[in-house]
């Protein structure tokens, strides 16, 4: 037994072999990530952050807001933009609110399924803007792009962004 390695050792040196940050994130007991799923925990670890995707995600509905009602607008151009929002979008409903670190134990599960359900639902609405902007409907395009914008109000109201 003298040559046992110290159990951090050994469950770093396990991860590495098996490979995957999934594998890391159940390492260390004490971890928020490694009460989700891979998917989650993997993408918990990487860039961008939370707070960097949904800024990036408001720059391209911002370009979405300000060209939509030019009557000479790129279409292409605007496709591009719900497309990154949407790729922002798909980064952000595998994460995890910092917030939820706050919220008690008991009713932290359900927090993060109302929070993932919550980007679904936007995501939805991503969608159905591209359906219009793929139709070149912009009347309907800027409906659609409201329902989407009215999400950060209730997002950020529900999970507590400060
Ligand atoms: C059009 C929709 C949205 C926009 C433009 C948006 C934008 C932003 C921005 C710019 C931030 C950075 C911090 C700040 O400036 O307050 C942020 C943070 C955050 N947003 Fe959103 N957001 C949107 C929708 C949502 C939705 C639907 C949710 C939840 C389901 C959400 C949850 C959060 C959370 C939890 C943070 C804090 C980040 C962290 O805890 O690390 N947001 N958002």
């Amino acid at each position: 037994m003298g040559c046992m390695k110290p159990l951090p050792t050994l469950l770093l040196g396990a991860a590495i072999a098996v490979g995957g940050p999934a594998v890391l994130a159940t390492s260390s007991a004490s971890s928020a990530a490694d009460r989700l799923e891979p998917a989650v925990a993997s993408m918990q670890e990487q860039e961008p952050s939370l707070e960097e995707a949904m800024t990036a995600m408001k720059k391209s509905l911002r370009k979405l807001r300000r060209g939509l009602p030019k009557d000479d607008v790129d279409m292409a151009a605007m496709v591009e933009h719900v497309l990154d929002a949407q790729a922002y979008a798909q980064i952000s409903r595998l994460m995890q609110p910092h917030y939820a670190e706050k919220i008690p134990e008991a009713q932290r599960k359900t927090y993060l399924q109302e929070y993932r359900i919550m980007q679904l639902q936007m995501i939805q609405k991503m969608f159905d803007l591209e359906i219009a902007l793929v139709k070149e409907d912009r009347e309907a395009a800027q409906k659609v792009l409201a329902e989407v914008l009215a999400f950060e109000k209730a997002g950020h109201e529900k999970f507590n962004v400060e």
